[in-house]
């Protein structure tokens, strides 16, 4: 058993801009997060995971970079950020720095530099390229939407952007750019940072030979993952960095790797790979999308969730360690992904933070879903705030090729920002997130959905958030243990034992509104088991000598046998 500080605490994720404000600008900032970390304290929270903080122009909310080594306007000073690790260290609390190391806001001074002429020595840092016949280099559409090249009048060459066209990519091939991420890495861990979140880690390598990519029916553009992801010379990078900068074994590396499962993960978090510890996958990201944005499909537990979640669970057995996750700042909603929003609001969110805590690895706490909040509701075009909503826009309904009742439905079940309203802290106006007005609209729902209800209300998710993470720490099985999957082929029903020694614990829940029969398997002895929590009331003795008992909606319980 490898024992990691990182592998058994619990993160919690703060999207900082939409967490807390205290400075009444609308904004969340590092000062709001000092108020809220005797909250986060309390809640059971040993990391804090904050997305990007450095200086930004904000294009892409803080992950289009103008100077990596000071602290964005709105969100304070480095004296803030001080600060902050201090209260958080006095906590026992760690820092995991968000670390946007594969492109930089075009207003970076090195991308002004590189931009001013073909011979400027930062030139080489990004990726320019000649066009063909007055159009682009190539077909790629970048992830944001339109072309990922960019004319820039003044050398008459293109760069390249796979996000914005704000946010252009760094050339990791060349040698001074890295030695300059580097002097970024160990800044940051000489001023307090515990880790880092590493983004879009897997992209930093292109195919520079630019081929043209194939274009999908009803795309306007080439398609590039393949000439932009997971390119071999990614691992070299990544282990140049681990030799250099991440040297300590302390530190804890995660890197966000679209393009991987739990059965290629690996490549980068096998045990002799030394590149990453783990990485933030996207495997729950489109659970019940159907094939368009406004298209809903029924989930399917055994295809979409079990082998999903349990071939990481399986993997982690043999090497890697997998964070624990099912939103964060670039999905929707936990609750309105994978449960149910409405009815089974509650019942739905528990038995979703029952799986996340009782499996293996580092269960990351997404702000807000420990509340239950859910998708905005109600947003009109005009509310939303991500720039692809105003891209796609223009490109789909303003073209005609999508109705603008499809284009909002798809938003409402699709984009970012249903995950970036403000933190619903109590019912009074902005949620108690501001005092001014908010960046974006608050969910109108935040006088039924809010942090200070909760803690009054012994039966909230909150307190069923606190009362899992409590468990967690008390039973190392919950960490490190075995897992055992439990009747497989069940399509209602998820089920498992976590096993160390002679500790085992039982996790049984029912994924959706119908009420299954539970089959207790024959070594499994609930008679002399104790229900350690669930999300119902559940009858002492209520499963005594029986067999088989019936689940209630999103029912979930977890016994010590
Ligand atoms: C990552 C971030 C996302 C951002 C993108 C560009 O995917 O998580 O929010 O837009 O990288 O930096």
């Amino acid at each position: 058993m490898d024992r990691k500080w990182w592998k058994e605490g619990v993160a919690y994720q703060a999207y900082v801009r939409s967490f807390n404000d205290s400075d009444g600008d609308g904004i969340g900032d590092l000062r709001g997060i000092i108020e809220k970390l005797d909250y986060l304290k309390d809640l059971g929270i040993d990391m804090l995971y904050l997305n990007p903080i450095n200086k930004s122009p904000n294009e892409d909310n803080g992950y289009d970079i103008s100077d990596f080594k000071d602290i964005m306007d709105e969100f304070g000073t480095l004296s803030d950020f001080d600060e902050l690790v201090r209260e958080l260290h006095q906590r026992d609390m760690k820092l995991i720095m968000d670390l946007v190391i594969n492109h930089s806001s075009d207003e970076h001074p090195w991308f002004i530099e590189s931009r001013k002429s073909k011979d400027n020595p930062y030139r080489d840092y990004y990726i320019w390229h000649s066009g063909r016949n007055g159009t682009p280099p190539n077909n790629w559409g970048c992830f944001f939407g339109g072309s990922a090249w960019e004319y820039d009048e003044t050398s008459g060459e293109y760069y390249l952007h796979i996000f914005s066209k704000k946010q252009p990519d760094f050339n990791w091939r060349n040698k001074n750019l890295r030695e300059e991420m580097k002097g970024v890495i160990r800044y940051w861990i000489d001023r307090g940072a515990d880790g880092f979140r590493m983004d879009a880690i897997n992209h930093l390598e292109k195919d520079h030979s630019f081929p043209n990519g194939i274009v999908r029916e009803g795309e306007v553009y080439g398609d590039f993952i393949k000439y932009v992801q997971n390119l071999p010379e990614v691992h070299g990078y990544l282990k140049e960095l681990r030799k250099e900068v991440f040297n300590s074994g302390y530190h804890v590396v995660i890197g966000e790797t679209g393009g991987i499962n739990h059965e290629n993960a690996f490549i980068y978090t096998g045990k002799d790979r030394n590149e990453l510890d783990m990485i933030f996958h996207f495997d729950m990201h489109s659970v019940g999308r159907g094939e368009r944005p406004w298209e809903r499909k029924p989930i399917d537990l055994i295809q979409d969730i079990k082998k999903k979640m349990s071939g990481w669970q399986l993997r982690q057995e043999e090497e890697g360690w997998c964070p624990l996750f099912y939103s964060n700042h670039d999905t929707t909603r936990t609750v309105s992904r994978m449960g149910d929003d409405e009815k089974y609001w509650r019942e739905s969110a528990k038995m979703l933070a029952t799986l996340q805590f009782t499996q293996k690895g580092t269960p990351f706490v997404y702000y807000g879903d420990e509340i239950g909040m859910t998708n905005a509701k109600g947003f009109e075009l005009k509310d939303y705030r991500d720039p692809s909503a105003f891209i796609k826009h223009r490109e789909l309904v303003e073209a005609g090729l999508v109705s603008e009742e499809n284009y909002l439905l798809g938003l409402y079940y699709t984009s970012r920002d249903n995950s970036r309203t403000p933190m619903q802290w109590d019912d009074s106006q902005t949620a108690g997130f501001s005092t001014g007005t908010p960046w974006i609209k608050v969910n109108p729902n935040y006088k039924k959905i809010n942090v200070k209800d909760q803690l009054q209300d012994q039966q909230s998710i909150l307190m069923y958030y606190k009362a899992l993470i409590a468990l967690r720490k008390d039973n190392p099985a919950l960490v490190y243990g075995n897992f055992i999957e439990l009747n497989k082929e069940h399509n209602k029903i998820y089920s498992y034992i976590r096993e160390l020694n002679d500790s085992r614990m039982l996790i049984v829940v029912n994924f959706f509104s119908n009420e299954p029969i539970f089959e207790i398997p024959k070594n499994v002895h609930l008679e002399h088991s104790k229900l350690l929590l669930s999300n119902y009331k559940v009858e002492a003795g209520g499963q005594d000598n029986k067999a088989a008992f019936k689940l209630r909606p999103y029912e979930a319980r977890i016994y010590r046998l």
